[in-house]
């Protein structure tokens, strides 16, 4: 884990205390810093799991800062992309095209014309009317576009609703029972070249039954289509990997990626390429928010702690009902409960109840927030997106700072 206590108990990263490493940065609360050691490490485990022929491609909605995609880049891992946006990114960091996939039940014709023009490994279609709309803009370059067939795989998984994707009510995917008339359109269309069949079951799975289920629907898929006599080059189970909030330990990427391979071989497909997209377990554990509390209060019972990060810098825990620790800075938990909130006006800005010592301590931190952190961020309430510090050795090495309140209003004096 990235957050570590020296033998005072103060919270560090790599030997360094976090109080530290926001003053060499010159950087203000709130602050994200992202252990790169440990995520390189973390990616590193990963790939070697895969072993063979594969793509981990690392999902980078989970966190898009560029250190962070270089780094995993430089492992070898490929990336899942959203939008143009994070294409840009994926591109200007350096993961080589032949590990690129554009997912999206949305896709904007500018992104699908990039995608094709770039010749990313594959488009993800999610439904069969995407397939003659990607054709189409294919044909319009004179080029053939790649796509694999999003299949939803209809499995329901033990997680918050908002992040199952795989059930058959949800938006995801190309139903089961519509993958003929999906086939169909692919081969009626010269432009279109299928490669390959992906699925993306939900988030924050806890062990890999509800992945090997998913993943199992995508074989039998992949295995019909070249029974009927179809060219393919990979099955992409997804990505959906938990981390531990510090409420039970969850299995690891690794154990996901080897049931992956291993049932990939189990159906007869060590052929294919084995294609996976984590994206939190890769980040979420090695990113932490430090705060400042700004504010105490005693009312009856409760003992309030109020902080400079909100739910505007860290939306999980009012968008999700998501538990993330906090400590304080100076020690582990220990002594009084303290109910930490943000400044936020909304009641939803509450991070939870958290034993904070017997004092309100000066600085806390919010862990495991590398993940769907910065990248969820808003300005809600008039607040510049926090800054972003990345360390490794110990050492800042990069910088992002908060545009701050100034620059914040400036924009929106334009507006
Ligand atoms: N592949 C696809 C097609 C996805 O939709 C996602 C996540 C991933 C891969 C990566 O999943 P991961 O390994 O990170 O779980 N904001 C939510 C999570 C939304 C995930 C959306 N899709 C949260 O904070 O829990």
């Amino acid at each position: 884990m990235a957050l570590e206590r020296d033998t005072n108990g103060t919270a560090c990263i790599g030997g360094t205390p976090l109080e530290s490493i926001l003053t060499d940065a010159g950087a203000v609360t709130p602050a994200y810093v992202y252990d790169l050691d440990a995520i390189v490490a973390g990616a590193r485990d990963v790939v070697r799991a895969a072993g063979g022929k594969h793509i981990v491609a690392y999902a980078v909605k989970a966190n898009t800062a560029g250190s962070i995609v270089r780094a995993v880049a430089a492992e070898g891992m490929g990336a899942d992309l959203v939008s143009g946006g994070e294409l840009e990114v994926a591109l200007a960091c350096g993961v080589p095209v032949e590990k690129i996939f554009i997912s999206g039940v949305a896709k904007t014709d500018a992104e699908l014309d990039r995608s094709i023009a770039a010749g990313v490994r594959a488009i993800q279609a999610e439904s069969v009317e995407e397939i003659d709309r990607i054709a189409a803009r294919a044909a319009a370059q004179g080029r053939t576009a790649n796509v694999s067939l999003r299949v939803n795989p209809a499995v329901m998984i033990d997680s918050h609703a908002h992040i199952a994707t795989g059930h058959d009510k949800a938006k995801f995917g190309i139903a089961i029972a519509d993958l003929d008339a999906a086939w169909w359109r692919v081969d009626a269309n010269e432009s279109v070249n299928a490669v390959g069949v992906s699925t993306h079951v939900g988030s924050m799975l806890a062990d890999t039954d509800p992945y090997v289920a998913s993943g199992t629907k995508v074989c039998e898929v992949a295995k019909a289509r070249l029974a009927a006599g179809g060219a393919l080059q990979f099955v992409d189970f997804g990505g959906g990997y938990g981390i531990d909030l510090g409420e039970g330990a969850v299995s690891t990427p690794a154990d996901f990626v080897e049931a992956s391979v291993a049932l990939k071989n189990r159906h007869g497909l060590d052929a294919l390429t084995l294609v996976v997209e984590p994206g939190r377990s890769i980040v979420g554990s090695h990113g932490m928010v430090v705060a400042r509390v700004l504010q105490t209060k005693a009312s009856g019972e409760r003992r309030w702690a109020m902080i400079d990060a909100g739910m505007n810098d860290v939306l999980r825990p009012a968008l999700y009902g998501a538990r993330h620790r906090i400590e304080s800075l100076a020690q582990a938990p220990c002594g009084k409960e303290w109910r930490v909130v943000g400044p936020v006006c909304e009641s939803a800005d509450d991070f939870g109840d958290f034993n904070l010592g017997e004092t309100a301590p000066e600085m806390v931190v919010i862990r495991d927030t590398g993940a769907y952190g910065f990248s969820m961020a808003s300005e809600y309430n008039g607040r510049a997106l926090p800054a972003e510090i990345f360390v490794s050795g110990g050492r800042v090495v990069g910088y992002s700072p908060s545009p701050g309140a100034s620059e914040w209003a400036r924009r929106r004096l334009n507006a």
